[in-house]
C-alpha cells in the first residue's frame, strides 16, 4: 500500500515557463503510481482556502507548451503566519490531501519545509526565471527568459548597427544577474551589469568609447534590474559621451511563453520525480539537476542560499567583448 493517496499541487511566486509541464508531470506519474492528485489554485492563498479541483490524465492535456500557471499563483501574508499554516494544513487533511508537491522559488520552499515539518510531506520543485536557486544548475524558466531576452538582443543588434547606435537592456533579475549574464554572453554585449558584481559606470563608458574608436557600428549593455535602472545608466551614457543613445526595458514578458525544450524537459522530469519521491513517503526535499542528472537534497539545505553566478562566465563576456 501507498503511504500517500492524495498528492496536492500549486504553483507559488513569479510564474515561469515550464510550470505547467510540471504539473503534467506531477499529476501523470502520481496517477500512474496509483495516487490521486489535486490542484490548489492560487499557491497557498488557495491551499488556505480551500481553493482545489481534481486533476486527472485529461485535465493536464495540452498544456506542457503554455506558459503561465493554469493553477495561476498567489503571495499570501496570511500563510506566514503560524495561524496561516495551521488553516492550510487544515483545509488540506480535511480535503484528503496527504502529501504536496510546491512548484516555485525560495520563498515556496519554507512554506513546503514548514508544512512537512507539521506532518504534511512536502517536495519543492525549483521554478523561477531568476535561476538563483541553491542546489539545482538549474531552475525551471530560466532557459526560455533567457531565449527571450536574446531573440530581443538580436533584434535589437540589427537596427542598433544600421543607425550607430548605443542601446541599453535591462533584463529581470531583482537580486540575482544569472538572466543579463547569460544573455548577454550568448548575446556578445558589450557590458553586462549585474547586482553580484558592480562595475562602475567610468568602466562601462571607457570600454564603450574603445570600441567605437576601433570601428565598432553598435554598442549593447545589458542591465539586470538588481543593478540600477536601465533609463538611468542610459541617461548616464549620453551625458558622458555625447552618442545616440537608446533604452529599452524588457519586463514581464520574460515570465511569459512557451517553455523552451530545455525547460520542458527539465519540468517534466522533475515534476515525475517529486511525485514518485513523495509515493516513496519521503517529504522535506527539493528536487534539482546537477550534470543533467536530477538529484533531492533536504529542503534546509538550499533554503536562503542564493546562487553566485560564476566568475568564469563573467571574465569570459568580458573577454569577448574587447
Ligand atoms: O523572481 C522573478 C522576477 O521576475 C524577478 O526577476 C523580478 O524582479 C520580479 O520577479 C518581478 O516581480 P513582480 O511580478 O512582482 O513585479
Amino acid at each position: 500500500m501507498p503511504l500517500i493517496r492524495k498528492i496536492g499541487v500549486l504553483t507559488s511566486g513569479g510564474d515561469a515557463p515550464g510550470m505547467n509541464a510540471a504539473v503534467r508531470a506531477v499529476v501523470r506519474r502520481g496517477i500512474s503510481l496509483g495516487a490521486e492528485v489535486v490542484g490548489v489554485r492560487r499557491g497557498y492563498a488557495g491551499l488556505i482556502a480551500g481553493d482545489f479541483m481534481e486533476l486527472t490524465v485529461s485535465s493536464v492535456g495540452d498544456i506542457i507548451h503554455r506558459g503561465g500557471t493554469f493553477l495561476q499563483t498567489a503571495r499570501s501574508d496570511h500563510f506566514l503566519t503560524e495561524e496561516g499554516q495551521q488553516e492550510a494544513l487544515a483545509s488540506a487533511r480535511a480535503a484528503g490531501i496527504d502529501g504536496l508537491v510546491v512548484i516555485g522559488g525560495d520563498g515556496s520552499f519554507r512554506g513546503a519545509l514548514q508544512l512537512t515539518r507539521m506532518g504534511l510531506p512536502s517536495v519543492g520543485i525549483p521554478a523561477t526565471i531568476d535561476n538563483d536557486i541553491d542546489g539545482t544548475d538549474r531552475t525551471i524558466g530560466f532557459d526560455t527568459a533567457v531565449n527571450t531576452c536574446l531573440d530581443a538582443i538580436r533584434k535589437i543588434r540589427d537596427t542598433a548597427t544600421s543607425h550607430e547606435r548605443t542601446f541599453v537592456l535591462e533584463v529581470m533579475g531583482r537580486d540575482s544577474g544569472w538572466i543579463a549574464l547569460a544573455a548577454g554572453l550568448a548575446g556578445g554585449a558589450e557590458s553586462i551589469l549585474l547586482p553580484e558584481r558592480p562595475l562602475p559606470m567610468d568602466e562601462v563608458v571607457t570600454r564603450l568609447k574603445r570600441g567605437v574608436e576601433r570601428g565598432k557600428r553598435h554598442t549593447l549593455i545589458i542591465v539586470a534590474e538588481g543593478a540600477g535602472s536601465g533609463f538611468e545608466v542610459g541617461r548616464e551614457i549620453r551625458e558622458k559621451t555625447g552618442y545616440d543613445t537608446r533604452v529599452m526595458v524588457l519586463g514581464h514578458i520574460q515570465r511569459g511563453g512557451s517553455p523552451t525544450a530545455l525547460d520542458a524537459m527539465l519540468a517534466s522530469r522533475m515534476g515525475a520525480k517529486a511525485a514518485e519521491v513523495l509515493m516513496e513517503g519521503r517529504g522535506g526535499l527539493f528536487i534539482g539537476v546537477k550534470n543533467e542528472e536530477l538529484v533531492t537534497a533536504p529542503l534546509e539545505q538550499v533554503l536562503g542560499r542564493r546562487k553566485d553566478i560564476p566568475d568564469e562566465l563573467v571574465d569570459l563576456a568580458e573577454i569577448l567583448a574587447i
